[in-house]
């Protein structure tokens, strides 16, 4: 039957080694020992061929959800006036990549390049997920993730805090083993093996295999392309009120109690924490010069981790390795787009008074 050959695939072909198999016993054998150790070599045959399918689920599904999650979002095609578009992130990246040069065609055709990766995304991750040309589709992952790595999280320090190295490993296994289980190219496969035994010519079985392929791929790449559109059109989130630029400065707390610190606590390059009454995150007070004083939300415009108090005059996220400038909050280092949101400090006897938030 045509469906198990799908479930089967290749097996034959590309039966993985059974590298846990104990030596084959010298002396004469129970019927039973050796009904147990068959079935032992059954599992672990079984376990070995199956072993990157969850690997490949989850990268299949991520891919997809993160093309279908780019072209959801309004601020990705925004361009320069939204630190988080494409543009925004693609200037950054610029300025700290080691292939920053290979970054201006991206700049000059935002939109063209910004699409491109979403619906590459979206192709790889359906590819994978399904099977079909999983090694092409494998091979795409692997050049989107080395792009990322390359350009975003290149300077991520210690090297393991960044996502893409470990998300361009986990292609290369897939690149290596392609999709042969559970997949449309193991069915091809599959039927190729068994037209071959019907004695059809090998011309005539490789042309068969690859028209298949091409009508499964042209089908699996227009359904993209339709679910991708519509995304986009329809899906696409509107930003919030007062994301797309800094809204007027706002008291903190809304006329609550008021977060201050004692002069002495905050040394010229140093800093004390507060919390702001309104959102309750940390906020630094800092000293950059003497006698100047200002605060800083501590939480990282990133992902959301909490910056490092002030070290030689920066701010440094542990999660991605962002360093912003501790005198005005600017980014100095991604993958951080944004600088930290700024309070008012004010003096006050020998009391420095959180004030309002100034972006
Ligand atoms: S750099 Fe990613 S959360 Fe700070």
């Amino acid at each position: 039957m045509e469906g198990d050959a799908m479930m089967e695939g290749t097996r034959d072909a590309a039966e993985p080694a059974d590298f846990g198999a104990q030596p084959a016993a010298t002396g004469p054998a129970s019927p039973g020992g050796a009904g147990r150790a068959a079935r032992a070599a059954q599992r672990r045959a079984f376990a070995g061929r199956y072993a990157l399918l969850p690997l490949r689920l989850f990268l299949g599904a991520t891919y997809g959800y993160a093309g279908l999650y780019k072209l959801a979002d309004s601020h990705y095609l925004a361009g320069a006036g939204d630190p988080q578009s494409f543009y925004a992130q693609s200037l950054a990246a610029k300025a700290h990549s080691p292939v920053g040069w290979a970054l201006a065609p991206a700049l000059h055709q935002p939109t063209f390049f910004g699409l491109l990766i979403a619906f590459g995304e979206l192709a790889v991750g359906l590819g994978t997920l399904f099977g079909l040309w999983g090694r092409i589709a494998a091979l795409g992952g692997a050049v989107l993730s080395l792009t990322l790595f390359l350009t975003v999280s290149f300077n991520i320090s210690p090297y393991f805090l960044g996502n893409d190295l470990p998300y361009l490993m986990a292609w290369t296994a897939l690149v290596l083993a392609g999709t042969p289980y559970l997949s449309v190219d193991g069915f091809l496969a599959g039927r190729a093996e068994r037209d071959r035994r019907r004695g059809l010519d090998e011309e005539a079985v490789r042309r068969r295999t690859v028209l298949d392929g091409s009508i499964a791929a042209v089908a699996l790449g227009g359904a993209g392309l339709l679910v991708g559109s519509l995304t986009a059109t329809f899906v696409r989130r509107k930003p919030k009120a007062g994301t797309a630029a800094p809204s007027a400065a706002k008291p903190v707390g809304g006329g609550g109690p008021k977060a201050s610190v004692a002069v002495a606590d905050v040394p010229v390059g140093g800093s004390a924490t507060v919390a702001d009454p309104g959102s309750g995150d940390a906020v630094y007070i800092v000293q950059p010069r003497t006698g100047q004083y200002c605060g800083f939300s501590a939480i990282c415009t990133h992902a959301g981790c909490t910056v490092n108090p002030p070290k030689n005059g920066q701010f440094s996220c542990p999660c991605h390795g962002s360093a912003f400038d501790a005198a005005t909050g600017a980014v100095i280092t991604g993958p951080a787009v944004k600088p930290l949101p700024k309070y008012t400090v004010t003096k006050d006897g020998d009391r420095l008074d959180l004030g309002p938030l100034q972006s």
